[in-house]
């Protein structure tokens, strides 16, 4: 494992990244852009640390979820604890990334559930303060168990990851059988994995589906693993793929009234979820 040596100054530097690779239709895009050293670094640690067995290790870590009991905005609130070392004229607080996303979700007209989900999706990232380091959190996540797609990015960098040279993981379908559904499949451990399980028992099925699989642009972007997939998969995208426009493209300059906001949000929490949830 490495030491603790952290690439990205924040977390919002991959999705910075993610804005550089996936630009918004009406801004401009600079092909010849490459991502920050510091983000190449990232990606590089994640595609050689990320194995099938790393992914086990962390599910039996953190799914018995007997870490802690914290509610949805004591959870959020916990979450903006986490002192990156970025610049804070640039870098929102993680609640105002969180309050955007529900907002502009909450300014189409969407479903409640959808605010909601726009609300706690990256609630998740807690495990970057528990010690977990940035590439076990955050990052693009991808299959693993079968061969790791060149559509994910930096893919190169998995030739250092143990997996490539394992037999049983080397062909497309690696351990799985055609189509056996992506809940089937083990993703790469990260911060939508956790919170789905935290909150798995309480969404309907397309908001759990847009917090499992909102970092998994290999699926939802880039359209690989279709192996993988079946028909309700498939109808699932969709969702995920709608969560994603405002995931990525909701404005990260203006400032959020947290306080102002919470009696709206504490109420929609209190619609969904119980006082205190198991993490
Ligand atoms: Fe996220
Ligand atoms: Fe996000």
């Amino acid at each position: 494992m490495p030491d603790s040596f952290e690439p990205l100054s924040s977390l919002d530097e991959w999705e910075d990244d993610l804005l550089r690779r996936y630009p918004a239709r009406d801004t401009f895009r600079d092909y010849a852009a490459e991502a920050r050293p510091g983000v190449r670094e990232f990606y590089r640690l994640n595609h050689q640390y990320q194995t099938f067995e790393f992914g086990q290790q962390k599910r039996q870590q953190y799914l018995p979820l007997a870490k802690t009991q914290m509610g949805v905005w004591q959870a959020m609130e916990y979450l903006n604890t986490l002192v990156d070392d970025s610049d804070p004229d640039i870098d929102l607080p993680q609640i105002e990334h969180l309050l955007q996303t529900a907002e502009a979700i909450r300014s189409n007209n969407q479903p409640r559930w959808f605010i909601l989900t726009g609300l706690i999706h990256d609630l998740g990232k807690i495990l970057c303060l528990w010690g977990e380091p940035q590439w076990a959190v955050v990052g693009d996540t991808f299959p693993v168990g079968c061969k790791f797609s060149d559509r994910i990015v930096f893919h190169e960098a998995f030739s250092d990851n143990p997996d490539s040279t394992n037999e049983r993981y080397q062909s497309d379908l690696g351990i799985y059988s055609p189509h056996c559904g992506l809940d089937q499949v083990n993703l790469s451990w990260g911060h939508d994995e956790y919170l789905y399980h935290v909150v798995k028992n309480y969404l309907p099925e397309p908001a759990l589906n847009m917090i499992r699989y909102h970092s998994c642009y290999p699926v939802h972007r880039e359209g690989a693993y279709g192996f993988l997939m079946n028909e309700h998969d498939h109808e699932m995208m969709k969702w995920v793929n709608a969560f994603n426009q405002y995931d990525l493209y909701t404005k990260r300059d203006e400032r959020m009234d947290v306080a102002g906001l919470r009696p709206f949000y504490q109420q929609l929490i209190d619609e969904y979820f119980p006082a205190s949830l198991n993490w």
